[in-house]
């Protein structure tokens, strides 16, 4: 069974950033497979990762939903789309990339949302690690997409409203009975902890502070991919760490 560490929280907190420095990071330790997927309609995690998305799952599910004709003769429709999906990941040195995207024909979304569902199951046990970019909402979570995963990392800034989202994500997570066997959050472009009520009152252990790190401000306004984020930079340092610390349990 694949290891899959999830990655939610408010959006603009940092859920692609630590994604893509933990796929890039378990590729480069050479331990297993490793796949990122990237939940998230809103974002990139290939693009943060230098790389360009062929296809994502919601244009492909939106072209046979146009063109029904697109199905091969004596091929059923899932089968054909499974097939595509295969195809779309998007593999690189040490690691794959599969991005959902957003279908835009009326009943396309849930029936993505279905696939992911299957493809966590399916595709993703073919991984050894599997990062998951999730989306800002909640809507992976109500919709039990993802229904187990070995990590849930919550990242947030330190303000209420990032604080606000991790502590419903959590809520969402007991209530739908998902099972996740370890909840920690990230406090990103954090200095120090401010161990406030509201950080307390979460119940969950802090995985990791990431500071302000000017080097990836930098890379984002020279359109450079984290992959050439620097080794000595806060951001790498404490996204290794943190990885050290979930791969040795
Ligand atoms: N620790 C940090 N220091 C500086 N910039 C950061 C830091 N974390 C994230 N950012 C920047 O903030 C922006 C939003 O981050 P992103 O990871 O895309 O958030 P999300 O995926 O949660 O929407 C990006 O431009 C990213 O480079
Ligand atoms: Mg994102």
């Amino acid at each position: 069974m694949s290891f899959i560490i999830a990655v939610a929280g408010k959006g603009g907190t940092g859920k692609t950033t630590v994604s893509s420095l933990l796929v890039n990071m378990l590729a480069g330790r050479g331990i297993g497979s490793v796949l990122g997927i990237d939940a998230d309609p809103n974002s990139n995690l290939a693009e943060a990762l230098g790389l360009k998305v062929k296809e994502d799952i919601g244009s492909i599910v939106d072209a046979i939903a146009k063109n029904p004709g697109l199905v091969p003769v004596g091929m059923s429709k899932d089968r054909f789309i499974d097939y595509r999906i295969q195809t779309s990941i998007v593999e690189n040195d040490g690691f794959d990339i599969l991005t959902m995207g957003r279908p835009e024909g009326p009943g396309c979304y849930c029936y993505v949302n279905n696939l992911l569902r299957t493809l966590i199951k399916n595709i993703a046990d073919d991984y050894d690690y599997i990062v998951l970019d999730n989306e800002a909402g909640f809507e992976h979570l109500s919709r039990k997409t993802m229904r187990r995963a070995d990590r849930l990392l919550l990242v947030s800034d330190s303000s209420e409203a990032g604080l606000r989202a991790a502590k419903r994500i959590i809520a969402l997570v007991k209530e739908l009975e998902i099972d996740i066997k370890n909840i920690a959050l990230i406090l990103n472009r954090t200095h120090s902890i401010i161990l406030s009520d509201k950080i307390q009152e979460l119940g969950v252990e802090i995985a990791g502070v990431i500071p302000e790190d000017e080097n990836l401000l930098n890379l984002s306004r020279q359109g450079k991919s984290i992959t050439d984020l620097e080794e000595s930079s806060k951001a790498f340092v404490e996204v290794k760490k943190i990885l050290e610390k979930i791969l040795a349990r």
